[in-house]
């Protein structure tokens, strides 16, 4: 797709956060160590920051999400921003001129930051092309194309757990073709340095050339999931898939769910991971999602921490002086 450096500034800050393609290792790290500060204003009394004081952020959602649209919210929230949430029911296409509208009205409002999920993959570095220069745009998730936040909330799920990402053995399971949780992961722990990324599907699940980001590839999972230290469990984005690319889910759950048996080939101290909505008995059993390896649930909350940083790092870059936009 496009220009991956376009949401950097011409000394490499980040400007927007829409891909994890092409970023380097010291963004990651800025984004994971200032989440890791802002976790703990979760345990105060007031919980709030004035970073975004006087800011205002507008979240334009073309398509349905709990977990991210709300964790968003809290997020700009607690750092004082005002918040607007729009959800804006979407046709199956960006079409070039209404979405140019929606924006332009939007920006008439003197906003200061978009966060933009839609169907469609794209949308959010064609908005950040067109926004006004003072303007940050979060991808919230676009298409099959990145989830970037969600990257980073799982990478720092998984770094608050196990540090030392050179020693990562992780294994990605299920519907890696329509996901754009797994693509962005996958990039996020490369940069990282993680050696080992696994991705465990049937093939009509996989994208083509899936190897070419650096994974291996296994279709049975007793053999993928043997010592690894995490598993990321996904959902079968049935509203993404054209045909029928499945038996069925009940023989899904029984060649790939993971159950405490499948957990069991794991490292002891493996976590389990999902970046929800999760499907109970289609890819986890209920006693895993719910048992002692599960992380699910502290993935949600890290979600709010790390779009804290996304959030007042593209913002404090804009702020600047000397951030020059390209
Ligand atoms: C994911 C998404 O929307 O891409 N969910 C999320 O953001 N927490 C994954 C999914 O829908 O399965």
């Amino acid at each position: 797709m496009s220009n991956t450096h376009f949401q950097l500034d011409r000394q490499g800050r980040l400007l927007h956060f829409l891909t994890i393609e092409g970023l380097k290792r010291h963004h990651l790290i800025e984004i994971l160590d200032t989440a890791e500060s802002l976790r703990g204003v979760a345990e105060r009394r007031v919980k709030k920051l004035p970073t975004l004081h006087g800011k205002t952020v507008v979240n334009l959602f073309f398509e349905a999400s709990t977990r991210t649209r709300t964790t968003f919210e809290l997020a700009a929230k607690r750092l004082s921003a005002d918040v607007l949430t729009l959800n804006i029911a979407t046709s199956s296409a960006v079409k070039g001129e209404s979405l140019l509208d929606t924006l332009r009205n939007i920006e008439a409002m003197q906003c200061d930051m978009f966060v933009v999920r839609h169907e469609q993959s794209g949308a959010a570095e064609f908005i950040a092309r067109h926004v006004k220069p003072h303007i940050a745009v979060l991808n919230a998730g676009d298409g099959r194309h990145a989830h970037p936040t969600q990257a980073m909330l799982d990478v720092f799920t998984i770094r608050r757990h196990k540090p030392a990402f050179e020693a990562l053995q992780v294994a990605i399971v299920g519907d890696i073709l329509h996901s754009r949780v797994a693509r962005s992961l996958i990039h996020a722990l490369g940069i990282l340095g993680t050696p080992d990324i696994r991705v465990i599907a049937p093939r009509t699940l996989l994208p083509v050339d899936v190897e070419k980001l650096g994974v291996r590839v296994f279709d049975n999972p007793t053999i993928g999931l043997r010592g690894v230290d995490v598993i990321v469990m996904l959902r079968l984005q049935k509203e993404r898939m054209a045909g029928a690319l499945l038996p069925s889910e009940r023989e899904f759950f029984q060649c790939y769910g993971l159950t405490e048996e499948r957990l069991a080939l794991a490292k002891p101290d493996a976590i389990v991971m999902h970046p929800g909505p999760i499907n109970r008995g289609v890819e986890i059993d209920s006693r895993v999602a719910d048992g002692p390896r599960s992380v699910i649930l502290e993935q949600v909350t890290n979600g709010i921490a790390a779009r804290m940083a996304i959030m007042s790092i593209t913002l404090g870059n804009h702020a600047r002086p000397t951030g020059e936009q390209i």
